[in-house]
């Protein structure tokens, strides 16, 4: 069922690396929206493919050694995986902006704040010198940043991890796009800073027209800012629903695992539960459903066939036929 205005819309995506022996099978048949005005969390392990799905997105999967082998990415009506080089440069930064983990790979250290910003906006459009002053101002402004004047005139280096990360902020919004990916931004500040770049997203999108996609490891971000989560394991989604739901009533083990590793979920004096093992390596990803060398609630039949994402509740759908079952019987 669909509500809302679909903004992005990813189907049946699927995406291999190929190096001379193996084929690595990072992403196989994902599927998730984004409607506009919308914080949706893609959450899941390290390597589980968050970073290839959101590269794919703006056409950044380095082809060879990736391979896009099937799917559409749809934005706004177009299909992106049709969308020649040059087309896809002028959606970058413009209708979709991206923001990675580390600020510092991703400003250049030999320029300014200000040539930085100045660079993007100018790539889109050709506002006059005043107008451009102004909005340049305004950005620094808006994400927090003292003195306009001393945060434009510094180099990357000259301001702190957080204080990077607002500018990379400000330089994803510098054209005022319609969706903002987030890569684990605030994965590599400490806790406090964190709490502040998140409230500086949600006050992002209070107009309702930007969405935004936002991918962490951390279920405690996702309860702080999304309304409805993904939650992907070994290259596809086994969870999606509004976030309130997947809190309260989650219906994947994988999910339950997450949960119950959450610090304040874990029962005093004992030891995070977490989930044994670790993520499949994608060049051999066991057969049935991905998780099952790894769940307690795992049968036979979960190790011969992939379970289908199937409705468990409004908006909630979960590929765990054990526990979908379990709840209807209760
Ligand atoms: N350029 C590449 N060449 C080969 N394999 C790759 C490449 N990029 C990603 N992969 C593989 O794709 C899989 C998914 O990686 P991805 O970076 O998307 O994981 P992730 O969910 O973002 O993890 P993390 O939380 O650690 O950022 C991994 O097994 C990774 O090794
Ligand atoms: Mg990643």
């Amino acid at each position: 069922m669909d509500t809302g205005n679909t903004l992005l819309s990813i189907r049946d995506l699927h995406i291999s690396f190929i190096s001379d022996d193996t084929v690595s099978r990072a992403v196989v048949g994902l599927n998730f929206k984004v409607n506009t005005g919308e914080t949706v969390c893609l959450v899941g392990e390290s390597g589980c493919g968050k970073t290839v799905s959101s590269l794919a997105v703006l056409g950044l999967i380095p082809q060879p050694p990736g391979s896009i082998e099937q799917g559409e990415i749809i934005f706004a009506g177009r299909d992106l995986l049709g969308l020649s080089e040059p087309e896809l440069r002028r959606f970058r930064g413009k209708a979709i902006s991206m923001i990675f983990q580390d600020p510092l790979t991703s400003l250049n250290p030999v320029f300014t704040v200000k040539e930085q910003i100045r660079e993007t906006i100018l790539a889109h459009e050709s506002p006059g010198a005043e107008a451009l002053q102004q909005r340049l101002y305004k950005l620094i402004s808006s994400v927090g940043l003292p003195s306009p004047e001393t945060t434009l005139a510094a180099y990357p280096h000259q301001l702190s991890g957080g204080q990077r990360q607002r500018v990379m902020i400000a330089m994803a919004m510098s054209c005022n796009p319609a969706l903002i990916i987030a890569d684990e931004p605030t994965t590599a500040l400490d806790v406090t800073v964190q709490d502040q770049i998140i409230q500086l997203f949600k006050s992002s999108v209070q107009d309702g027209s930007r969405s935004i996609l936002y991918i962490t490891h951390d279920l405690g971000v996702v309860a702080n800012l999304a309304q409805r989560v993904y939650v992907m394991y070994s290259g596809l989604i086994v969870e999606q629903g509004p976030a309130a739901t997947l809190f309260a009533k989650p219906l994947h083990p994988y999910t339950r695992g997450l949960l119950a590793s959450l610090p304040g979920t874990a029962k005093r004096g004992s030891l995070l539960p977490g989930i044994p093992g670790s993520v499949p390596d994608p060049s051999d990803r066991p057969a049935g459903c991905p998780f099952h060398p790894r769940c307690s609630l795992s049968l036979e039949a979960c190790k011969q066939r992939l379970p289908q994402l199937k409705e468990c509740g409004q908006n909630h759908f979960s590929r765990c036929p054990i526990l979908i079952h379990s709840k209807k019987s209760s």
